[in-house]
Order: C-alpha cells, then structure tokens, then sequence
C-alpha cells in the first residue's frame, strides 16, 4: 500500500486556500517544537459562521495536506461545530496518515482553535477557558 492516501498527495500538491486575510476576525499560530513546523491560520467569521479562511504553514507534506483538508472542513460552518473539529476527523478526510505523521494533523486541529481564541478575544465574546486548554502535552505527539 502507498504511505500516503491519494487525498494526502492531492491536498499536498494542491492545497486549497493558502494564503493570508488582511482583516481577519481571528488569527492562530502553533508549532511544534520537535519536528519544528509552523502553521498558521486566519479566519473570517460573519454570523458566527466561518466565511473565509487561509492559511500557510513552513511544514511537511502532511501538514500542508492536514491544514489544506481542515480549511475545506471548517469554510461555511458555524463557529460552533468548527470547534468540534478534530485531528481525528481531519485524519479520517484525507483517508488516513501514517502513524508518524499524525502530530502534523494535531497542528491542524490546534491551530484552528487558537485562531477561534483570538477571533473570541479581539471581539471581548465570552468563552469556556475549558475549550482552549493550554497544557497541550507535546510529548503526546509522536514525530
Ligand atoms: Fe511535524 Fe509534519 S508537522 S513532521
């Protein structure tokens, strides 16, 4: 079986939404120390629905292939179930990763949720601190 899915490869090497919002609502930026890659997201939110959304990211393939996928997943939804959102779900669209790669799709789903923070702060809405845990254990996250 190939390593990567032909949804990985598709997402690698054409990855929908890349870019930068001028104006965003809300911006997030994570890495990950070990392997060192970088992903940043920006949203628009209008009605508590997610209008637009780029991003870029100075990562691998799976990365730029997770962070691609999780912005077709979330454009359109409402804030609400784009806080749902999970690696899990972002693994299961692009028809799996392999094992190694699976923190590269954690980035993804962290990621989103600091650019909904930021979106929840620059706007003074009240949120759950529960919702945006900052104790993420990076050790959880296998290279
Ligand atoms: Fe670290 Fe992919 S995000 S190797």
């Amino acid at each position: 079986m190939a390593l990567y899915s032909a949804k990985v490869m598709d997402h690698f090497r054409n990855p929908r939404n890349v870019g930068v919002i001028e104006d965003a609502d809300g911006v997030g930026e994570v890495g990950n120390a070990k392997c060192g890659d970088i992903m940043k997201f920006y949203i628009k939110v209008d009605d508590d629905v997610v209008t637009d959304i780029k991003f870029e990211t100075f990562g691998c393939g799976s990365a730029i292939a997770s962070a691609s996928m999780a912005t077709e997943l979330i454009k359109g939804q409402p804030v609400e179930k784009v806080l749902e959102l999970t690696n899990k779900a972002v693994v299961e669209a692009l028809d799996g990763l392999p094992p190694h790669k699976i923190h590269c799709s954690v980035l993804a789903e962290e990621v989103i949720k600091a650019a909904l923070k930021d979106y929840y702060d620059r706007h003074g809405i009240a949120y759950d601190p529960a919702l945006f845990p900052d104790d993420h254990d990076c050790e959880s996250c296998e290279l």
